[in-house]
Formats: C-alpha cells, sequence, structure tokens
C-alpha cells in the first residue's frame, strides 16, 4: 500500500572499527533533514560497535540496528553470541535476522531465524527478516517457490507491521553488483506482500518489504520505485556515508 513509510537500512557486515564512527556521525547528520519527516534510516555496525553508535546518534533521526541475535532472548552459556535483551540494553531498536551470510556460514535454517525474531520480540526489538533464492534455485526457476517457504516459515505467527521487516536480497546479488531486473523485483515483491495478507490478513499489508542486493547510488531510483518495495538493505554502500545518503536522497 502507498502508505508504507519506506526505510533505508545500512548492513555494515563484519566491517567497521572506531575510526569508521565518522561515517556514521556523517549519515546520522545527512538522515535528520526534512526528509526524516517521510523516510526511516537505520544502520547495522558490528557489535563492537552497537552502543558507541546510539551513544553518538542520540537526538538524530538515525535508528541504530544488529545485524543478529541467539534464539534465547536473554542469557545462556552461548560463547561468543549476543542475546535481544543486550542489544536493547545498548539502545538499538532493530536486530536483522536470517541473513543468508548467516544461513549459509552458521546452518540457520528457517525455523532458527523465526526463534531469533521471537526472541526479538520478546525484548521489543523490530526483527528484519531476510530471505532469498540462491543463484542455483534462480536459474532452476525456483524462485517463488523458495520465497513462499522462506517467508512462510521465516515468520513467526504474531509478526505485525511493528515488530518485523522483511527483506529480499537474492543471494547471487549479494555483493556482486548484479541485481534482478525491475520487473523480477515487482514479481517476487507482489507475491510476498500476497503470501503476508493471505496469512496476516490487514497486517499484512502493512509489513515493510525491503529489496537488498548490490544497491548502490546508481540503481536506487529505479529499485526504490519499483511497487511493494518499501526501502533498501544496503551492503557495501553503506559503508561510506555518501553513498548511503545518495540513495537515502533517491526518496526526494
Ligand atoms: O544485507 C545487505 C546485503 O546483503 C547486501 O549487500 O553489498 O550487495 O549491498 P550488498
Amino acid at each position: 500500500a502507498a502508505d508504507i513509510r519506506p526505510m533505508v537500512a545500512g548492513n555494515w557486515k563484519m566491517n567497521g572499527t572506531r575510526s569508521e564512527l565518522d561515517q556514521i556521525r556523517a549519515i546520522a547528520h545527512g538522515v535528520s533533514g526534512p526528509l526524516s519527516k517521510k523516510i526511516d534510516a537505520l544502520i547495522c555496525p558490528p557489535s563492537t560497535l552497537l552502543y558507541v553508535a546510539t551513544t553518538l546518534t542520540v537526538d538524530t533521526k538515525l535508528l541504530v540496528g544488529a545485524q543478529d541475535c541467539h534464539q534465547k532472548a536473554r542469557t545462556g552459556a552461548h560463547t561468543g553470541d549476543i542475546s535481544a535483551e543486550m542489544i536493547r540494553d545498548c539502545f538499538a531498536t532493530h536486530v536483522i535476522v536470517g541473513h543468508s551470510e548467516r544461513r549459509k556460514e552458521h546452518g540457520e535454517d528457517n525455523y532458527t531465524v523465526s526463534m531469533k525474531a521471537r526472541a526479538a520480540y520478546d525484548q521489543g526489538l523490530t526483527a528484519i527478516v531476510c530471505i532469498g533464492e540462491t543463484r542455483a534455485q534462480h536459474k532452476a526457476g525456483r524462485t517463488m517457490d523458495v520465497i513462499h517457504r522462506q517467508l512462510n516459515e521465516s515468520m513467526p505467527a504474531d509478526a505485525t507491521a511493528e515488530n518485523t521487516i522483511v527483506a529480499y536480497e537474492p543471494v547471487w546479488a549479494i555483493g556482486t553488483g548484479q541485481t534482478p531486473g525491475a520487473d523480477d523485483v515487482a514479481r517476487v515483491h507482489a507475491r510476498m506482500r500476497a503470501d503476508l495478507v493471505e496469512r496476516f490478513g490487514a497486517r499484512g499489508e502493512a509489513i515493510r518489504l525491503l529489496y537488498g542486493g548490490s544497491v548502490k547510488p546508481q540503481n536506487a531510483p529505479e529499485l526504490l520505485s519499483v511497487p511493494h518495495v518499501n526501502g533498501a538493505l544496503i551492503g557495501g554502500a553503506s559503508l561510506k556515508a555518501a553513498d548511503f545518503l545518495a540513495i537515502y536522497h533517491a526518496y526526494e
């Protein structure tokens, strides 16, 4: 629906040390002007920078999120993991779950992803649930089936537009400079919208659908104007404030 508030989100992945905090400052400054009345902006730095990032962005319009959380919401013996409670404690408001890099490198399946989303809900965080087909699945013409199943299995039954954002990231488009055509993105996003409405009714109408995978300043105007694309999840181009802001300003 036309009244969904768009979001431009950046996922820094395993990038970013203290010396890149200037980029976060610059992004926060750049997204706090008049366009902030219409568009949300979010940055997801590595967890080592999470607390300092929220501290730096206090009194700005830039939202801060984490890149992953454990499926257990609070404390426990899980060396190396961080919980949704810890993320909230850092004053972050969002957490990415089920990114394809987590699915691939850490063996996370749809069920695990849905548990992580629940952990986020438990702590009042908004989960950004990522789905997307691999290149092989794409080539085999299985995109729609894969998306349908991932969406259905990765999203908890109590998902709402407040606690959940969906990001469609074709795995073959991530970090490759290749993107699906606008028509293909439109087909997938229309299907996701239809699936959400079928499952959640009116709630499903309002859930944001982001596109991710090689979003750059040059292709952002086209990708962001595709029907049912309610924003972008940006990897590489979110590391430089100038690129992030150029994509954000595609909404002008
Ligand atoms: O989560 C965002 C990401 O996977 C897209 O990465 O570098 O292709 O924009 P990139």
